[in-house]
């Protein structure tokens, strides 16, 4: 019932988007996920400027194709500016996650486009279908950047499925045709890409992070709160990141308590994660990823990436043998 869901909305050739990614997911991303097909959506995060929302958004915005945003509700708790600001470009579709989403949610719905939210245990799915989101992500455990670390993605895409009639799409370890080709299979409307395209030319992300990035292996990652406490950024506990392990991880996972105390008094601990964000020092500096960080390649065009995943056809066909 759900399946050309993004067809008929939005005019996409391909079940695809990629996943909104603060730091990677650029209006140029954005623009060639859609032009290739899919959907693209930017990232947009908790300190981003007016001038930023400005250049980037405008690049979809002229595409000539449906796009969207990703936004996140703790981040808009005390400022709606940057939602408004967004709202301007006219965006097909945004999705609003991790916080209490209500009142971004209101001011979208009132725009005229379709709302999002990304769910990552079934209180959350229980949530969203009573906000009458329009479209439920599944955002499994070993998906990459911050979310819920509760349940993995095929059981919550069966869950969310058995739940409602509502689209539902994929998201958290989907990173080949392969992948797409078995949330298809079990029904999602479409899929929603991160770890897979922050490598993509067009992501914004620094090229040793990238380059860190496409040599991991899927079991490099590590669920962590250690770089937002170090930052002093104001994400909600339970939304910790998944990122590709480093030494700074290492150290102070499991000793979150005394790392805020330390960020609290009198060290330079947050001047460092600062300047080690600057320098790409991946050694010390946040590389989120996911799971699906064993799949990317380096290089690769974010119209290759799409190309690439549309590949879902010859697996679902052999997979039609079974019929
Ligand atoms: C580098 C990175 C940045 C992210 N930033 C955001 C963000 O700004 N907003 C958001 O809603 N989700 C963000 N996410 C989470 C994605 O929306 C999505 O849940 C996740 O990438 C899916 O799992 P995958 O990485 O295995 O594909 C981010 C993910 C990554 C990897």
């Amino acid at each position: 019932m759900n399946h050309s869901f993004l067809s008929s909305t939005f005019g996409t050739q391909y079940p695809i988007l990629n996943a909104p990614m603060a730091g990677a997911a650029s209006g140029q991303l954005a623009a060639a996920v859609s032009r290739a097909g899919g959907m693209g959506m930017v990232g947009v995060g908790a300190s981003t400027t007016a001038g930023w929302i400005e250049r980037e958004l405008g690049v979809p915005a002229q595409s000539g194709h449906a796009w969207g945003v990703g936004v996140m509700a703790w981040a808009l708790q005390d400022r709606m500016d940057p939602l408004h600001q967004i709202l301007e470009y006219n965006p097909s579709l945004v999705s609003v996650s991790f916080g209490d989403p209500v009142p971004a949610l209101k001011l979208v719905q009132a725009s005229g486009a379709k709302t999002a939210v990304q769910i990552g245990n079934q209180d959350e799915l229980r949530q969203a279908l009573e906000l009458g989101v329009d479209i439920i992500v599944v955002r499994g455990a070993e998906g990459g950047g911050h979310g819920r670390n509760d349940v993995g993605t095929l059981p919550l895409l069966q869950l969310a499925l058995e739940a409602t009639d509502r689209p539902v799409l994929a998201a958290g370890g989907i990173a080949t045709a392969r992948g797409v080709a078995a949330a298809l299979a079990a029904g999602a409307a479409g899929v929603w890409v991160g770890t897979r395209f922050t490598t993509a030319q067009e992501s914004i992300m620094a090229g040793p992070l990238k380059d860190r990035i496409a040599s991991a292996d899927a079991d490099a990652t590590i669920y962590t709160r250690t770089f937002d406490i170090a930052q002093q950024l104001n994400w909600p506990a339970r939304y910790g990141g998944r990122a590709i392990s480093n030494a700074f991880a290492e150290e102070w996972t499991g000793h979150e308590e005394e790392l805020a105390q330390l960020v609290r008094g009198d060290s330079d601990m947050a001047e460092r994660m600062g300047d080690a964000r600057g320098n790409a020092d991946v050694a010390m500096a946040p590389v989120y990823a996911g799971q699906a960080a064993g799949l990317t390649v380096s290089g690769q065009t974010a119209g290759e990436i799409v190309e690439e995943l549309a590949g879902y056809r010859a697996v679902l066909k052999a997979a039609a043998s079974w019929l």
